[in-house]
């Protein structure tokens, strides 16, 4: 082998490598990808699963985000409805929360929000729950006020 030739195979790989994309089962998510987040150990129930209610913490989190953003300022959360649970969401799963302003009130909004588990491991994107959030827009008192209009 000559010197040149060695040295070519000696040359580290720069070609840019591409991360696959998740493949969906259930067609894709609504909205806008406002949470990320990995399902560990302690959040498991007796059955080894996530907690329902972390997974509700994480979808509460996700619509104030949107909400937040939305409303130019302090949110609350005051009703959720239509929540279903679809799939269980296991430990290592990478938890995705999307979130869509839904509609407009005078200080309130409705949020969808549905949460995506990419299987551990994998590249498999399942849907595991979705539900309506209702979020109040407050002032520094914790009063509704007038959520503004959009610009
Ligand atoms: C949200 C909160 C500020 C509303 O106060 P309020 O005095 O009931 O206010 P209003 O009656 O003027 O209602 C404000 C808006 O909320 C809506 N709303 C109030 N209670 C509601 C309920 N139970 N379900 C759905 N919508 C409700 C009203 O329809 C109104 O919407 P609009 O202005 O778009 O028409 C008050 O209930 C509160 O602070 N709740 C606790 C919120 C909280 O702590 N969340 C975290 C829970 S851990």
């Amino acid at each position: 082998m000559s010197q040149e030739k060695s040295q070519e195979s000696a040359t580290p790989q720069k070609t840019p490598q591409k991360t696959p994309q998740a493949t969906s089962i259930d067609g894709a998510p609504r909205g806008a990808l406002t949470v990320r987040i990995i399902a560990m150990p302690a959040d498991t129930n007796a059955n080894g699963d996530i907690f329902g209610g972390w997974v509700l913490s994480r979808m509460d989190q996700a619509g104030g985000i949107a909400g937040v953003e939305r409303a130019r300022g302090r949110v609350v959360t005051v009703a959720i409805d239509a929540m279903q649970f679809i799939r269980p969401v296991r430990v290592g799963d990478v938890l995705e929360v999307y979130t869509e302003v839904e509609s407009i009130g005078r200080t309130s909004m409705q949020i969808h929000v549905e949460a995506w588990a990419q299987r551990f491991q994998t590249h498999v994107r399942e849907q595991v729950t979705q539900a309506m959030f209702k979020f109040v827009a407050i002032d520094d008192a914790g009063k509704p006020r007038p959520i503004p209009k959009e610009v």
